[in-house]
């Protein structure tokens, strides 16, 4: 496996593969602190395409919070082993200076994406990611490159920008992988206390619980609250959001119609730790 830090280096090493013939190029994206969904997303890449690229890099641009961003947890050499047990082939690693240095950006229209849910409560992030991974996919050049529906929002958001930026790359969305108990693994449950990480465990219960009570004509509002009414009652928890909507177009849902598909999605405080979850209802 190979690492590499230098954007021009990566830029080189990319054209050098796509001269030497017919190779797809998978990527998988990353902030590090790399995790079982993080690893499901580069089993994937190594099985359907000859070279494997992951990224590690934590984007300041994309945080809000600025204790989160100081706070992000790191563990590169635990992320390397991994990544090589795993088969990836280049693991390119930036500092902050060279990844934005001449980068001009790309204007994009979210359509008001961006302002909904996660962007309601995380101004500017969805921003900073289109920064960076338009970026990335610049550098990259990958044929496919992979993404966790557990950040749902963001790759609708990406699937458009790559659409609006026309690059020829399929977007591929990959299940969330969760703990035993249910929590949807994410580098940020590194942060959360023995009480915290089993506390948290109740958000993909109360989706279960919800998922299997909610049926077609009802109104999604009442649910909602009970959701937030359940997490109140957990010590140290407190539900930011939660809404249903239509996967395709995040257009809030009231009314469950038959036929239809739904996605729930939540957002909940663990102490300091912000975490998020969803699931796909099918009616
Ligand atoms: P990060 O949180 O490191 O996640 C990298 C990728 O792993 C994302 O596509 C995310 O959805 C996926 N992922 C995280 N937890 C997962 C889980 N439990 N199951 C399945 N997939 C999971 O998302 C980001 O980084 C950044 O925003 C990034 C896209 C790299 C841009 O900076």
């Amino acid at each position: 496996m190979k690492v590499i830090h230098s954007v021009s280096d990566t830029q080189t090493y990319v054209r050098e593969l796509q001269m030497s013939g017919n190779k797809t190029i998978g990527f998988v994206p990353t902030m590090g602190a790399l995790h079982k969904g993080h690893m499901s997303l580069v089993e994937q890449s190594v099985k359907n395409n000859e070279i494997t690229v992951a990224s590690i890099f934590i984007n300041p641009r994309q945080f809000n919070d600025k204790s989160d961003f100081d706070n992000y947890p790191v563990n590169h050499e635990n992320d390397l082993e991994l990544l090589d047990k795993a088969g990836c082939d280049i693991v390119f690693l930036p500092s902050i200076d060279d990844i934005y240095k001449n980068f001009v950006g790309f204007n994009m229209d979210f359509n008001g994406l961006d302002k909904i849910y996660e962007g309601e409560f995380r101004p500017g992030h969805f921003q900073g990611v289109v920064d960076i991974v338009y970026r990335l996919f610049e550098i990259v050049q990958p044929n496919k490159a992979y993404f966790g529906l557990k950040d749902f929002q963001q790759l609708a958001i990406i699937k458009l920008m790559t659409k609006l930026a026309n690059f020829n790359i399929e977007i591929v969305s990959c299940p969330i992988v969760r703990e035993k108990s249910g929590l949807a693994m994410s580098s940020r449950n590194l942060r959360l206390s023995k009480e915290q990480f089993k506390n948290a465990a109740n958000i993909y219960r109360l989706l279960i619980v919800i998922s299997n009570k909610l049926k077609v004509g009802e109104d999604t509002d009442k649910y909602c609250q009970f959701f937030i009414d359940e997490i109140e009652k957990i010590p140290d928890m407190k539900a930011e959001y939660c809404v249903f909507c239509n996967p395709e177009s995040l257009d809030l849902v009231k009314k469950i119609n038959k036929n239809s598909q739904i996605i729930m999605c939540v957002a909940v405080w663990c102490g300091k730790i912000r975490l998020i979850d969803n699931i796909i209802l099918v009616f």
